[in-house]
C-alpha cells in the first residue's frame, strides 16, 4: 500500500515515485501518524482548490501549520481574503510587470557577467536567488542593503526541523523579518514617495458588504513580507530545477539555444516537471466525501499539485521533460481564489534568466557531488548547484 511522509529523506530527494503510488493506490490518502490527508490526482487537486468553502486555508498551507494565524493573504478565507487580495492585485498590473523587463534583463546579465570567467560557479548563490530578489525588491522598494539579509532570513523561515514542531530559529527569523518590513512601512509613512508601498497605503477598496477598506501599517508590513518571500524563494528554486532538466536533456537545450522563441513553452514545462511549490495545505470545514472515502471535518489535507501535474491521466509520459509539450492548464501556480499573484512576473524572470544563461553558456554541465537540497516545508528545490561552464561552453 502507498506510503507518503514528507519527512522521509528518500521522498525529500525524489517524491515522484511516491506520488505515483498515491495516485494509483491511495488517491485519498490518510497518514494517521503525522496527521494529514493527501490528494494527488489532477482532478481531485483541482476540485479541492476550487472548493474554498470546504477546503479552508486559515489553519495554514503547510503540513506543520507554521503559518497558521499569520497575517498573510495566503492563509485567509473569504470574505477577508477577497478585499485583501483586491488591494494586493493593484501591484501586479500587466503594465507594471512589462515595465520591469529591462530591469530583469540587465540584472540577469550583470549577475552572469560577474561569473563569466569562472570554470564553475554556484548557480543558487550567484544567480538564481539574487535575480528574483533584486526584482521583487525593485518592485516593492526594498533597499539594496537589506536584500541579502531578507534572503537569509527567508531561508531560515522555511527550513524544516524534524517532525511537526516549528523550530525556534524559524520563529526568530520570522520576527526579524517582520521588524524589517515594519520599519520600512513606518519610514514610508513619514516619507511618502512615488512607490508601491505609498500607493498601497493610499489604496481603498470595497469589501463584499460594500464597506470601504484599506490596510493598516501592520497589515501592509505583513503583505510586503509575504510578497518578498513568495516573490523570490519560488523562482530561486525554479531556475536550478530547469537547469537540471536542460542538463539531462541536452538535445532540448541545443534546440533552445538555436531557437529562443521556444523558451516560453520550455518554462511552462519546467513549472510542470519539478515545480517549486509541491503541495498546498488546507483544513476541512465539514465532512467531505472523495472517491468513496469520507474526510472528516477539521482535518489537514494537502493538495499535491506536483503530483497533479505528473498525473498520467492528464499528461502522457509525465516524467519526461519535453519543451514541446502542449500544456493547456497546469496547477503549479495553484488556482481559484488563491491562484498565485506572481505568475507573469515569475514567467518573465525565468524566461529572461534562461535566455541570458544560454546566450553565455550554451553547453553547461553540473557537478553532481556538489548539489545540495534545501530542506524546507512546502517549497522544494536546491540550496547549491555547482554549474560547470568550461571553455567549450562559452560563446
Ligand atoms: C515559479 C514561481 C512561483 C510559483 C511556482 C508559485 C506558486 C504559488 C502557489 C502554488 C500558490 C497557491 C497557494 C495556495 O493555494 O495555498 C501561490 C500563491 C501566492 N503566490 Fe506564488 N508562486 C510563484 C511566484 C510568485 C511570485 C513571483 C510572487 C510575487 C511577486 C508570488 C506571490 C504569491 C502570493 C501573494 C500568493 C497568495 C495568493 C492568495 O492567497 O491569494 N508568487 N503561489
Amino acid at each position: 500500500m502507498a506510503e507518503y511522509s514528507p519527512f522521509d529523506q528518500d521522498i525529500v530527494h525524489n517524491p515522484f515515485p511516491a506520488y505515483r503510488a498515491l495516485r494509483d493506490e491511495a488517491p485519498v490518502y490518510h497518514n494517521e501518524q503525522v496527521g494529514f490527508w493527501a490528494l494527488s490526482r489532477y482532478d481531485d487537486v483541482v476540485a479541492a482548490h476550487l472548493d474554498t468553502d470546504v477546503f479552508s486555508s486559515t489553519e495554514g498551507v503547510t503540513i506543520e501549520g507554521i503559518d497558521r494565524g499569520m497575517p498573510f493573504l495566503i492563509v485567509k478565507d473569504p470574505p477577508e481574503h477577497t478585499w485583501h487580495r483586491k488591494i494586493a492585485t493593484r501591484m501586479f498590473t500587466p503594465r507594471r510587470i512589462a515595465a520591469l523587463e529591462p530591469f530583469v534583463r540587465t540584472t540577469a546579465a550583470r549577475l552572469l557577467d560577474q561569473v563569466a570567467d569562472a570554470d564553475e560557479f554556484d548557480l543558487v548563490e550567484h544567480f538564481s536567488f539574487r535575480l528574483p530578489l533584486d526584482v521583487i525588491s525593485e518592485l516593492i522598494g526594498i533597499p539594496g542593503s537589506e536584500r541579502e539579509r531578507i534572503h537569509r532570513l527567508s531561508d531560515r523561515l522555511v527550513a524544516r526541523d524534524e517532525g511537526l514542531t516549528v523550530s525556534d530559529d524559524a520563529a526568530l527569523a520570522s520576527m526579524e523579518l517582520a521588524q524589517i518590513f515594519s520599519d520600512l512601512v513606518s519610514d514610508r509613512r513619514r516619507n511618502p514617495g512615488d512607490d508601491v508601498i505609498t500607493m498601497l497605503m493610499n489604496t481603498e477598496v470595497e469589501d463584499d458588504n460594500g464597506n470601504v477598506r484599506s490596510l493598516d501599517d501592520n497589515e501592509l508590513a505583513s503583505r510586503f513580507l509575504e510578497l518578498a518571500f513568495a516573490g523570490h524563494e519560488t523562482v530561486a528554486k525554479l531556475i536550478p530545477n530547469g537547469v537540471i532538466a536542460l542538463s539531462w536533456y541536452p538535445d532540448q537545450r541545443r534546440e533552445l539555444v538555436a531557437d529562443p522563441g521556444l523558451m516560453a513553452n520550455a518554462v511552462e514545462e519546467m513549472l510542470r516537471w519539478d515545480p517549486p511549490s509541491h503541495y498546498q495545505g488546507r483544513w476541512t470545514t465539514r465532512d467531505v466525501e472523495m472517491r468513496g472515502t469520507v474526510i472528516p471535518e477539521g482535518q489537514r489535507v494537502i493538495l499535491i499539485t506536483a503530483s497533479a501535474v505528473h498525473d498520467e491521466r492528464k499528461y502522457p509520459d509525465p516524467e519526461l521533460f519535453d519543451i514541446h509539450r502542449d500544456i493547456d492548464r497546469h496547477v503549479s501556480f495553484g488556482l481559484g481564489r488563491h491562484l498565485c499573484l506572481g505568475p507573469s512576473l515569475a514567467r518573465l524572470e525565468t524566461i529572461v534568466a534562461f535566455e541570458e544563461l544560454l546566450k553565455r553558456f550554451p553547453d553547461f554541465t553540473f557537478d553532481e557531488t556538489g548539489v545540495e537540497r534545501a530542506y524546507s516545508s512546502n517549497v522544494r528545490g536546491l540550496a547549491k548547484l555547482p554549474l560547470r561552464i568550461e571553455c567549450y561552453g562559452r560563446v
